[in-house]
């Protein structure tokens, strides 16, 4: 029997109008290959959502979504995402920051520093000041955004992280800021939840000495779980530790299992329209998704589909390829992916 799937597309805006379709034709080429069927619905969300249907987040996107095996997101400026997550409570972000051995020379960190690096960032993201109450003041002379974390949103993300740390190499590091922010006790949490994992070890970090510890000694970590904007701020740091932010992928699952993909760059206005974004930060999410299914030997695949041409030293203008390297744009790139993969 074959498998069949069904995701919901939503490119969004800037590179994601581009990434999505160029990572899809290559999803599809995978599909062929390993015999599992895929039925693909494009959708919109943000500002091409706003124009034709009056909202960042229509309703029409919401129900797309609804009962489909998994949603392939793009990226967009403002407005659509944080109701995306928040409508399907997409509350358990994995972010993984692995370094690709050819890619080495391409990371900010001098290259002892960068060898094996292995970092699954796990981040909640469905709560905290993203979602906090917020406003202005009457006399629109201040702001104000309010972290709240219930105690259960930081254990059912320990959950997740902890599960991941078992699977792994059994070290879980939790940002925290208890220094300035002691009422939300992220450490005591984590550790009451690690009670039923025994062979997880469990180390606090404030966040800014995190900060500086993933620039010094990136390899000490393991699992790292944060709040919502500590995650946020920290993944980006792990684009520099592999080399570019366009290389990472995310998946966001709610307790159903099932998931949003996305890459973890945003829309790169910069480069958007000229045809030349790498697709691998989506392609990498689509990994994690066929992981999701269960399609494990597609997601090797890709995995090494794509270890091989970065080996052949095919690189996009965002990578700065240096000689011997060779420049590529989108399109060249999907295409010596389906040359791999046929
Ligand atoms: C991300 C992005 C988003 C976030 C923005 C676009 C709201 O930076 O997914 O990392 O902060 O969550
Ligand atoms: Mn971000």
């Amino acid at each position: 029997m074959t498998n069949k799937y069904q995701i919901v597309a939503l490119p969004g805006e800037g590179i994601g109008e581009e990434v999505v379709p160029a990572s899809l034709t290559i999803l599809q080429r995978l599909a062929e290959r390993q015999s599992f069927s895929l039925r693909i619905d494009y959708g919109l969300i943000g500002q091409p959502a706003l124009k034709k249907l009056g909202a960042y987040f229509p309703e029409e996107t919401a129900q797309l979504c609804q009962g489909k095996d998994g949603i392939l997101f793009g990226a967009v400026t403002k407005g659509g995402l944080l109701e995306l997550r928040q409508r399907f409570d997409f509350f358990a972000n994995l972010r993984p920051v692995k370094v690709c051995p050819s890619l080495i020379n391409k990371s900010s960190l001098k290259q002892e520093k960068a060898v094996g690096i292995d970092i699954l960032f796990v981040r909640e993201l469905v709560s905290g000041i993203y979602f906090g109450a917020s406003g202005r003041t009457q006399d629109d002379t201040s702001g104000y955004h309010t972290m709240t974390y219930g105690d259960r949103d930081i254990k059912r993300i320990a959950k997740i992280a902890l599960v991941k740390a078992q699977q792994r190499r059994g070290l879980l590091t939790v940002t925290h800021k208890e220094n300035a922010l002691p009422q939300i006790p992220w450490t005591r949490l984590v550790q009451e939840e690690a009670r039923n994992f025994p062979d997880v070890t469990v180390t606090g970090m404030l966040v800014d000495n995190l900060a500086m510890q993933l620039v010094i000694n990136p390899q000490q970590f393991d699992v790292i779980v944060a709040g919502n904007l500590f995650g946020d701020i920290l993944s980006d740091l792990g684009g520099a530790l592999v080399g570019s932010i366009g290389l990472l992928g995310s998946a966001s699952l709610n307790s159903a299992g099932f998931g949003m993909y996305e890459a973890i760059h945003g829309t790169a206005p910069a480069i958007a329209g000229k045809g030349i974004a790498k697709p691998l930060g989506t392609l990498a999410s689509i990994i994690m998704m066929l992981e999701q299914w269960g399609e494990i030997e597609a997601a090797q695949s890709l995995n090494q589909a794509q270890a091989k041409i970065l080996e052949r030293g095919y690189r996009t203008a965002d990578l700065n390829p240096q000689n011997p390297e060779i420049l590529v744009n989108t399109e060249q790139l999907v295409e010596l992916f389906l040359q791999e993969l046929s």
